[in-house]
């Protein structure tokens, strides 16, 4: 489709392989199955469910949410949610406000899902970006602590800078420009980003964040089991995970596999982080995004099962 070339795609990214979601599918139906195999994995009913945060920036349509549609989908009659726009720091809050929303008790069981799909707002012309993303979706449900239990969420650090906004968007398709000949036929509903600017930005805030967040909960790289990060790129990861000290076998690397996923890249990196045994009960992870907006956002977590 465009002029590039396996070796520079893995030297430059680490990228090696991507997921395209059938054509006959959107958003919704990959936010479904991640949801029905949390609830699978929990034994639970999707009644239990009372808030369901769907964080995502390719909901199948501005609106009904797709937190709509997931609910109608599992059936988890009684809840309620919404969609979370925060690119790829997404998930990171979207866990995070379902923290705070079991923590104010009121809620004891909160579904978390980061579903994109990218395939459908890439410019398969535009070789700088078509080859980073790819379409994924996970899910998790956010749940109280037995009491005295020291399991949970431990602390959220996160901040939105908007000057950065023009570096990474999709320009067309809202309010500002309504979906029109013209906004097609200059390819304005697609990802456009200017790739240097993002990338020098989320080395730096990816590192001051987490370096900051562990400051204040008085900790080091060492004190962390696994470092979850969004998966942009390797480089980003690579760079931020060796300033903060986290030797590289603790850090959940998985952008060979999947691309950049958006919000689904921290729920797919928590279940591999799983699945290879970096993650375990007691443990202490840390997730770490920056994504279009600017959005930033890192958090820790002492894993409970
Ligand atoms: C997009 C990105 C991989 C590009 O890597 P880079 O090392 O910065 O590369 P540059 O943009 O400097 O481009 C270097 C050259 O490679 C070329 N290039 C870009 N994409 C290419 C591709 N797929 N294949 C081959 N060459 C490519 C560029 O055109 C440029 O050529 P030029 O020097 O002749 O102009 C990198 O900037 C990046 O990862 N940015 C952040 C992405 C990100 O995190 N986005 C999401 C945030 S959540």
């Amino acid at each position: 489709m465009v002029e590039t070339n396996d070796q520079w795609i893995v030297e430059r990214t680490g990228i090696r392989e991507r997921h395209i979601l059938d054509k006959s599918q959107a958003t919704s139906d990959m936010a479904i199955a991640a949801a029905k195999c949390a609830l699978a994995q929990r034994g639970i009913e999707a009644t239990e469910i009372q808030a369901i945060i769907v964080c995502t920036v390719t909901p199948d349509m501005l609106f009904p949410s797709t937190a709509c549609l997931v609910q109608n989908g599992i059936g988890a009659r009684g809840a309620w949610g919404f969609d979370l726009v925060a690119a790829c720091s997404g998930f990171v809050y979207g866990t995070t406000t379902a923290a705070q929303l079991v923590a104010s008790g009121t809620h004891r069981k909160v579904m978390v899902i980061g579903c994109d799909t990218m395939s459908r707002i890439l410019d398969y012309t535009d070789r700088a970006t078509c080859v980073l993303f790819g379409d994924g979706a996970g899910a998790v449900i956010v749940e109280a602590a037995d009491e005295g239990e020291d399991a949970g969420f431990i602390d959220f650090m996160g901040e939105i800078d908007g000057s950065g906004g023009d570096f990474l968007k999709m320009p067309a398709g809202g309010s500002r420009n309504p979906a029109s000949h013209e906004t097609v036929e200059n390819r304005m509903h697609f990802v456009h980003q200017e790739g240097q600017q993002v990338f020098k930005y989320a080395v730096r805030k990816m590192y001051e964040t987490c370096r900051d967040l562990l400051a204040r909960n008085g900790l080091t790289g060492e004190d962390i089991s696994v470092m979850i990060p969004h998966q942009a790129n390797r480089r980003i990861i690579d760079a931020a995970s060796d300033r903060l000290g986290i030797s590289p076998e603790k850090v959940l690397i998985n952008i060979d596999a999947y691309g950049n996923t958006t919000a689904a890249t921290i729920p797919l990196a928590t279940r591999d982080a799983i699945s290879r045994g970096l993650l375990k009960k007691g443990d202490i992870a840390l997730l770490a995004a920056v994504g279009a907006g600017y959005t930033v956002g890192a958090s820790l977590w002492r894993w409970a099962y």
